[in-house]
């Protein structure tokens, strides 16, 4: 008899209740040996179209595609055994319609075999979300900061300041919410919002630049770590420096080989050691 080894994922519903529970931890992973290291630790990972800015030096999320988001979210889930995976749904793969918004999550799903996707948008959205829903795929919302729209919103601002832009943030979480999606991610928010948001809808919220009220925090992992310093939005805490740690060793690399002191014995075959060659 054939056996499968069962994988024992966080699943979806898993997620929904922890509404107002144990805060849930969640982080972005692009590929196979940063989503292994990671997975153990966290609830959630996102397979984010901040890749584009992070991993593939765009200036914007504008320009990833289905394909791309494919191949990353492929390897996450391929490295991963915990955590509940959810791949974003690029720009212009689903705000046509629920129709298109449907083959694009049910060819990423069946694709990369991930959990969940992640749209951004919120009443313009509500209808798709259902259509989503109803259908068999989880939605994972995102309201607030939509960087997705970074070219009609004119850069990248934090959002609800005013009462009208507060209004309609909360407008957007609450119709998403009862379209049926999962949890809702709230980008660069002020905390009053993502607070209201919190205490209104009935599914968790996942905040970034968001306030602890949320239910649960997200932060992009490259920025984390120190892999990723063209900028850093003040939302985000260093918890490391990998990227002057992978400095210092390739300088400390190069130096080595210049100076003949790499490779060593150690790292050779059929090398007589010193003591061998006596
Ligand atoms: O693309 C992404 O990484 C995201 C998170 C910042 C929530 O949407």
């Amino acid at each position: 008899m054939t056996t499968f080894k069962q994988k024992r994922r966080i699943t979806v519903p898993q997620i929904r209740a922890r509404k107002g529970g144990e805060p849930i931890a969640c982080l972005t992973a692009y590929t196979a040996p940063v989503a292994q290291h990671l997975d153990p630790h966290l609830d959630l990972l996102l397979v984010g179209d901040s890749l584009a800015m992070v991993v593939y030096g765009m200036d914007s999320t504008v320009g990833v595609t289905v394909d791309m988001m494919i191949a990353h979210g492929k390897a996450v889930v391929r490295a991963t055994e915990q955590a509940l995976i959810v791949v974003d749904l690029p720009f212009g793969s689903y705000q046509e319609s629920p129709q298109q918004a449907f083959r694009t999550a049910a060819r990423v799903m069946a694709e990369t075999g991930c959990q969940a996707v992640k749209l951004e948008g919120g009443r313009e959205m509500a209808e798709s979300v259902r259509f989503l829903t109803e259908r068999g795929v989880p939605v994972f919302g995102h309201v607030g900061l939509m960087p997705q729209s970074v070219n009609t919103a004119g850069g990248y601002r934090a959002q609800g300041r005013g009462d009208a832009e507060a209004q309609r943030i909360i407008a957007d979480a609450e119709a998403i919410s009862e379209a049926g999606a999962f949890a809702i991610v709230i980008e660069g928010t002020m905390e009053p919002v993502a607070r209201e948001i919190t205490r209104r809808v009935a599914v968790p919220t996942i905040g970034i630049g968001a306030s602890p009220v949320c239910d649960g925090q997200i932060l992009v992992t490259d920025d984390l770590v120190g892999m990723f310093t063209d900028f850093t939005p003040k939302f985000v805490k260093r918890y490391a420096n990998l990227g002057e740690d992978m400095k210092k060793a390739a300088a400390a690399f190069a130096d080595d080989v210049r100076n003949r002191r790499f490779p060593e014995p150690e790292q050779c075959f059929g090398t007589k050691t010193p003591a061998a060659a006596e």
